[in-house]
């Protein structure tokens, strides 16, 4: 039997840096006690960090109150220590994106947790299934791919992997929503539906910066008042980091090759006469 929602109380989080110490921050806000581990102290303390500026921009906009700030920071637990992890009923990985640092810590978290608790990740664009391959457990590995910044963004991904049991996946779902999240599902393909999407978007935006369509923020400007988007491609891809886009974009690029010629599906629904709204049937029926 694996761990459900009714027999989780603390969360385990691998990872301090800005997913890590978000995702760490929101299971405190939400009432779960909190293990946050990186491999260094600084990384850990700088977590720490994060978590008060952000609590503090929630009590500042009266989001908050002062006392539940405090007692969400005192749920909390520092460690260097993944061994630390072994009293946790879910763990979170958001380390960097790096399928080898990852399987490796896969491969520990499998030795010093408990066979019966669900592991999962919070890549971005890597397989679930390759990260899973070196564990006992693959049916209980599963994406959990929450949004930069984890405190305010609304979504989570749920990536549900070759050997991912549908009772795991139903678990992910159950626990970002009680994480105050909404969330959709993915299949274990390159991206997901999110980055798969947002990525060729960034790049796109990069690339006409680069061949001199408008200046940076008039793309930008362009992107956000002509498609009502929060922020333009040019300052998304520096919300997000530079690498972070890179990585995955060269992940995107490495699996899927070149993206950019008209899709098949459009042509063939134009060429059907399937026109979206104006016609009844686009992608969705009017
Ligand atoms: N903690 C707590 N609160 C925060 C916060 C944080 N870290 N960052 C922002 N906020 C709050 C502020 O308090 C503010 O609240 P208010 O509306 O009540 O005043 C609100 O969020 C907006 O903040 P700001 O006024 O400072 O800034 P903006 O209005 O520019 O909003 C934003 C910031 C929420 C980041 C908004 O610009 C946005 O939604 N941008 C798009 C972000 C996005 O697309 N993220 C997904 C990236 S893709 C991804 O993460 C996947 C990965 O795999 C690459």
């Amino acid at each position: 039997m694996v761990r459900t929602l009714d027999s989780t109380e603390r969360i385990g989080v691998v990872g301090a840096g800005t997913m890590g110490s978000g995702i760490a921050q929101v299971a405190a806000q939400a009432g779960y006690d909190v293990v946050m581990r990186d491999v260094e102290t600084e990384f850990v303390e700088s977590g720490f960090e994060t978590i008060e500026d952000s609590l503090d921009r929630f009590v500042s906009k009266e989001k908050l109150s002062e006392a539940d700030a405090d007692a969400a920071l005192d749920r909390i637990e520092g460690t260097t220590d993944l061994a630390d992890l072994a009293d946790c009923d879910v763990v979170v990985e958001a380390a960097v994106e790096d399928m080898e640092i990852k399987q490796d810590i896969f491969a520990d978290l499998d030795e010093a947790v408990p066979e019966d608790v669900v592991l999962a990740t919070n890549t971005s664009t890597l397989s679930i299934t390759t990260i899973a391959s070196v564990t006992d457990r693959e049916a209980q590995i599963v994406g959990l791919h929450f949004m930069n910044p984890v405190p305010v963004m609304k979504g989570v991904e749920v990536v549900v992997g070759e050997k991912t049991d549908e009772a795991v996946a139903e678990f992910a779902h159950a626990l970002a929503e009680d994480l105050g999240k909404e969330t959709w599902e993915s299949d274990d393909k390159p991206g997901f539906v999110t980055n798969r999407i947002l990525m060729p978007w960034i790049n796109e935006g990069i690339r006409a910066y680069d061949e001199g369509v408008a200046s940076k923020a008039d793309i930008d400007k362009g992107m956000k008042l002509g498609t009502n988007v929060p922020m333009g491609p040019l300052e998304l891809a520096d919300h997000i980091g530079l690498d972070i886009c890179l990585d995955a974009s060269e992940t995107l690029h490495e699996e899927l090759g070149d993206r950019y010629k008209p899709a098949y599906l459009l042509k063939r629904k134009v060429d059907a006469g399937d026109l979206g709204k104006k016609t009844g049937t686009g992608f969705y029926e009017y």
